[in-house]
């Protein structure tokens, strides 16, 4: 209920209604006291004209049984008359019931009715007097008494009274018409006012809707515009605005979809954060970064490293970006962090975490490589350039001294040669600019044919060199074979240098089920444990004496994992320290 009041329908309903009814009020009162006086007087006036024709009457008629029934005729049907005399008698009477004697007493005792006579013009005077029906009840009547003359003589009175109930009857009707009327006029006024405002104020009803649904995000909302008045306008402007705010959340989505899919679509991590440190945003990779670092900061506080929480401060507070780069838990990142402003304010910043790890890897790796080519150039060229001073200086003496020098000028000479070639090699395999030839190969001749050039070597250094390729069978393989032998050379030299005189090495070969395999066995030293897993990296050396001569330059085994890896196969080492060592490289190929 009390809804109705709050709504605008209640209150103009209610203001019309209160408007109405004090009109209807303020006229129904004047009308009642309008018409009620206009039935007094005109009731009166009849009396007082009745009254003065019957004076005329009595005046100017001779023949008075004339003059009564005119006077008879005259008188309405309520109207009674009596003419009395001046003493007081009466002399005729009109329209008189049976209650006629009793009027005539009140009405001739009654004082100022008396007055007539003496002061020679009508009274009027409103009084109660015996019913016609029931003498002993008393009714309402209207007395007008009147002087007669006979010429300028006053000769009695007449006294013409007039029962007042039919008047009263007529004001009691008139009323109830007038109060009927302006009841139903109020009860009209009820349905229509209320009929108009809700008319009014149904469109605004639902621009409301219109505008709780806009509020709820259905932006395709409108208000029918059938009007053309001011809530008409109100409508098409509300229209307008709803289209004007779907627009503008379309462009700002698109620039919001825009700017995401940039930020997930980068490589580097971006992570923007609160003034407080807390974290606002994120994209995929800075997502991978902070679950990582979570993880590893289980028993901190925090989920950010320490590190960037001191760079974080730092912008906040002298609102300059900062740039570093750092190691975070094994990972290496170009870090920059730039303030967020909200007007001058900073309100946060936004970092951005490039990994670095691999590019510093390969920084290491270059570094590492060019200090290593240069320790294994320094020796031989310390050498050739000492040997080369003792020959032009004249120290050596005999010719086999020379002879010896000489020697190892040209070996070392030729060791530098080698490193360059393997260094050369090493580089064009790992950038990829090393080209295959891959021919189909009959496996067992090439193995057979490589092994057989270790021949006199194993001989000389007293070894057994034992070839098994019957397992290779018929096998025919596509591969590089200028690069598959200098694998194998580079594996059956280490395994002749790394075993002493008396050992065996053994080289066999297989190609079963799609598989080329070639193993390298040896009774020689054997790899330490802690080595073995380091023997393919260049310049690793197993055994820590370089020896002239006899070492090599550490490559061999690097260049022969990057080939093998080439032709889509995989090397590994088996070995046991004083036992001997095994060197297998598998290549699979497509059988025929
Ligand atoms: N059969 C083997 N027995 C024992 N140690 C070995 C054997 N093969 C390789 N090694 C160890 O692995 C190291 C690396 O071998 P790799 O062939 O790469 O280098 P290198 O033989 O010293 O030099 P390069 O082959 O370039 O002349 C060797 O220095 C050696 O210590
Ligand atoms: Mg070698």
């Amino acid at each position: 209920m009390n809804r109705i009041w709050n709504s605008i329908v209640g209150k103009l309903w209610a203001t019309i209604l209160l408007l109405v009814s004090f009109v209807l009020f303020i006229v129904s009162v004047l009308l009642l006291e309008f018409l009620g006086n206009f039935y007094g007087n005109q009731a009166e006036n009849t009396l007082r004209q009745q009254a003065v024709t019957i004076s005329k009457i009595v005046d100017q008629h001779e023949d008075p049984t004339a003059s009564i029934y005119v006077i008879d005729d005259l008188l309405g049907e309520d109207t009674s008359a009596i003419i009395v005399d001046v003493s007081g008698k009466v002399v005729d009477a009109f329209h008189e019931e049976k209650n006629g004697s009793k009027i005539r007493e009140i009405l001739l005792n009654d004082k100022e009715l008396s007055r007539v006579f003496g002061e020679d013009s009508p009274v009027v005077k409103e009084m109660n007097l015996p019913s016609a029906a029931d003498a002993d009840r008393l009714e309402a009547h209207s007395v007008l008494a009147a002087p007669l003359h006979e010429g300028d003589r006053l000769n009695g009175a007449v006294f013409v009274y007039q029962n007042m109930e039919a008047v009263h009857e007529n004001i009691r009707q008139t009323n109830y018409i007038v109060l009927l009327s302006a009841f139903i006029a109020f009860v009209l006024t009820t349905f229509f006012a209320f009929f108009l405002s809700s008319r009014i104020t149904s469109p605004l009803r639902k621009l409301k809707e219109a505008a709780n649904s806009l509020a709820e995000g259905r932006y395709d909302t409108e208000v029918p515009t059938p009007q053309h008045d001011e809530i008409g306008d109100l409508a098409v402007a509300f229209n307008k605005m709803g289209r004007q705010v779907k627009h503008n959340l379309e462009v700002i989505g698109q620039e919001k979809e825009q700017l995401q899919n940039i930020l997930t679509s980068m490589t580097d991590a971006v992570i923007s954060f609160n003034r407080d440190g807390s974290i606002l945003l994120t994209n995929p990779p800075a997502d991978r970064l902070l679950k990582k670092w979570r993880d590893a900061r289980k028993d901190k506080e925090g989920d950010i490293p320490d590190e960037i929480t001191g760079m974080l401060n730092h912008v906040v507070m002298y609102s300059e970006e900062v740039e570093d780069e750092l190691p975070l838990d094994g990972q290496y990142f170009d870090i920059t962090i730039s303030p967020l402003y909200s007007g001058s304010y900073i309100r946060g910043a936004v970092a951005v975490f490039r990994d670095m790890t691999e590019q510093h890897r390969l920084d290491k790796v270059r570094t590492d490589f060019l200090a290593n080519v240069s320790h294994e150039l320094r020796t031989p060229i310390s050498m050739l350039i000492g040997y080369s001073e003792a020959l032009s200086d004249g120290i050596v003496e005999t010719e086999e001294d020379r002879e010896e020098m000489m020697k190892i000028i040209r070996d070392e000479a030729m060791r530098m040669g080698r490193l360059v070639n393997d260094t050369l090699d090493l580089t064009r395999l790992e950038s990829g600019y090393m080209r295959l030839y891959k021919e189909p190969t009959a496996v067992r001749p090439m193995v057979e044919r490589i092994a057989s050039k270790f021949i006199q070597k194993a001989r000389d250094a007293d070894i057994t060199l034992k070839v098994d390729a019957a397992g290779a069978g018929e096998a025919i393989v596509d591969l590089d074979e200028d690069r598959i032998e200098q694998v194998m050379t580079n594996l059956i030299d280490n395994a002749i240098r790394h075993t002493p005189s008396g050992g065996t090495v053994e080289v066999k070969s297989s190609a079963d089920d799609g598989l080329l395999e070639v193993a390298v066995a040896d009774t020689g030293s054997g790899i330490a444990e802690e080595d073995l897993t380091y023997v393919f990296e260049r310049f690793y050396k197993a055994d820590k004496a370089r020896t002239r001569g006899k070492g090599g330059t550490g490559l061999g085994l690097a260049i022969a994992k990057n080939i093998v890896e080439s032709h889509g196969g995989w090397i590994r080492a088996d070995s046991r320290l004083g036992k001997g060592t095994t060197m297998t490289f598998s290549i699979p190929f497509e059988e025929r």
